[in-house]
């Protein structure tokens, strides 16, 4: 059985305080969400902090993107190696905002999916469509041209591990959530191409769900036989909303 995940992407949002006021908020009621995992997604400057407060929680760490290079000259970015060597267990890539404001290309996001791994890391990455495409009635080749970008030049077996989140781009930071089924058809068309490469990839990936998930409507999404949890934005940055998602997770077990 795949384990629900719930991780909260807090994009480039809080200070010190408020994130000090935020895990207060959630972190013994998260902990008590047992058989989940849960992990919150800081902005890079805040993630040590981050990792000393949640020492102990069983919440875990990580990161919202990495540079594809291992080191060098590279100004400004951040490198797989060094998000481990601040605690984090995760990192998200090709969360849509990258792809679409930092012209991250499919290939690049697989670049960084083999960054993460390489550098011990549980890559969360994402694909959707925007809403040009569904309405295109296109979805499914988009999600499907994403998702094979990973397989690009790599056995199917070292993506084993990978976590991926569908994130229609029309549902992000919208209030517009994708109705169950059709996350649903989504996920069940990703698991059906993760088997198609290899059938323990396609039972064992886990495939979260994000796009304004909130409190009211992660339970209706959990429901759905191939969605294994929620990449949560907006409501991850309300201590009550994450509690309650993270209990929605832990009934869904
Ligand atoms: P949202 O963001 O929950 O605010 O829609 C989700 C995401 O971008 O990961």
């Amino acid at each position: 059985m795949r384990k629900v995940f719930v991780a909260g992407n807090w994009k480039m949002n809080g200070d010190r305080q408020s994130i000090a006021r935020l895990l207060d908020g959630f972190a013994a009621r998260v902990a008590a969400s047992p058989g989940i995992d849960v992990a919150v997604f800081p902005p890079f400057v805040y993630v040590p902090a981050v990792g000393e407060r949640l020492a102990g929680t069983g919440i875990g760490l990580g990161a919202q993107d990495l540079s594809e290079q291992a080191s060098g000259a590279f100004t400004g970015e951040v490198s797989g190696a060094m998000l481990r060597d601040c605690g984090c267990q995760y990192v998200i890539v090709g969360h849509s905002e990258r792809r679409r404001l930092h012209d991250e290309s499919d290939a690049i996001v697989a670049a960084k999916c083999r960054a993460a791994f390489a550098a011990g890391l549980t890559p969360v990455v994402c694909v959707g469509e925007i809403l040009e495409e569904r309405d295109a009635g296109t979805t499914l080749a988009v999600v499907e041209r994403q998702v094979a970008a990973l397989f690009d030049g790599v056995a199917p077996s070292s993506l084993a591990g990978v976590v991926l989140a569908y994130e229609p781009v029309w549902a992000i930071g919208t209030g517009r959530t994708a109705t169950p089924a059709q996350a649903q058809e989504v996920h069940g068309h990703v698991r059906g191409l993760l088997a198609a490469r290899d059938a323990a990839l396609g039972a064992g990936t886990r495939i979260l769900y994000g796009g304004s998930v909130t409190a009211d409507n992660a339970a209706d999404l959990f429901a759905m036989a191939d969605v294994d949890g929620a990449l949560v934005g907006g409501a991850s940055l309300k201590a009550d909303q994450f509690a309650a998602i993270c209990a929605a997770g832990a009934r869904r077990r």
